[in-house]
């Protein structure tokens, strides 16, 4: 029986998202997560900046006993999980891939929408994943488009509220106009105001939410590599982050429910000495 733990890491407090998605696939599970709430968000950081805090958000997890780890962030995947692969000895699972595969199932007419933050919209990733999941199909098309305000609307719980109906038609009015039929939602935040986003986008557009193709993923893998956790008992949750555990319990509210997890504060210090 393997008892390590299954490590998340975001930027904040986003990647509870996937987290929940996990939980109800894998219930018996024990996660820690790591959220770096002093340094979020990563979104509009540069690509240099992104890759050093993932490293060290990664090396963090390794020193709690992960047998696997999820980059839940779409910013720190779409920058990090290849470097990550070629210097960590766990398996790691990035937001992308899955997201894009799941996309390239959904779409008919070939024309993809993806959303995300500006760092996701500037690395490209999900289109190359696009591209390289329908090798010479030329037909395929996808549009990106960054969202930024969509994170910090969420945050404030403006869930279900007019201004980010207003946003969301001045962001997504492009896409419209390319006619996709299947829209990724590229970053933690958005499967929150999921509703708002269908309704402006319409309902002949499929929207794909990362944070549940993920957990399946995740589930793969886990048989992949025989490392299950089979035990019987419900499983731990346990949150680290590096600054404002009040705010981030309050927030973890909106995005888990009544989920019962543990949050510890980490020294910011702590984590920047952290090496792969
Ligand atoms: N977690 C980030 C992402 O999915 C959103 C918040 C941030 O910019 O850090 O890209």
């Amino acid at each position: 029986m393997i008892s390590k733990n299954i490590g998340i890491f975001d930027s904040g407090v986003g990647g509870l998202t996937v987290l929940r998605e996990i939980t109800k696939l894998l219930p018996n599970e024990d996660i820690v997560y790591f959220g770096d709430t002093a340094r979020v968000p990563y979104g509009s950081k540069s690509r240099e900046r992104i890759l050093e805090y993932s490293f060290q958000d990664a090396a963090f997890l390794l020193s709690h006993n992960v047998k696997i780890i999820v980059i839940a962030c779409n910013s720190a995947s779409s920058t990090a999980l290849q470097k990550l692969q070629d210097n960590l000895s766990v398996p790691l699972l990035g937001v992308i891939e899955p997201g894009a595969l799941e996309a390239v199932r959904f779409s008919k007419n070939k024309k993809v929408g993806v959303i995300g933050t500006k760092a996701t919209v500037e690395s490209h990733s999900y289109t190359n994943a696009v591209h390289s999941l329908v090798g010479n199909d030329t037909s395929y098309e996808v549009f990106e488009k960054a969202c930024p305000l969509f994170v910090p609307l969420t945050e404030d719980g403006w869930i279900d509220h007019t201004i980010t109906h207003l946003v969301a038609e001045e962001y997504l009015s492009p896409l419209k106009e390319k006619g996709i039929d299947t829209l990724i939602l590229g970053c933690t935040h958005y499967p929150l105001i999921k509703k708002t986003i269908q309704r402006v986008i319409g309902d002949e557009v499929s929207l794909v939410d990362s944070s549940v193709v993920v957990a399946r993923e995740l589930v793969r893998l886990l048989k992949f590599h025989d490392i299950l956790n089979d035990q019987r008992r419900k499983g731990r949750i346990e949150c680290f982050v590096s600054d404002d555990p009040d705010n981030f319990f309050t927030m973890a509210k909106l995005f888990l429910g009544d989920t019962k997890i543990d949050i510890n504060e980490v020294s910011l210090d702590l984590i920047i000495s952290q090496t792969v």
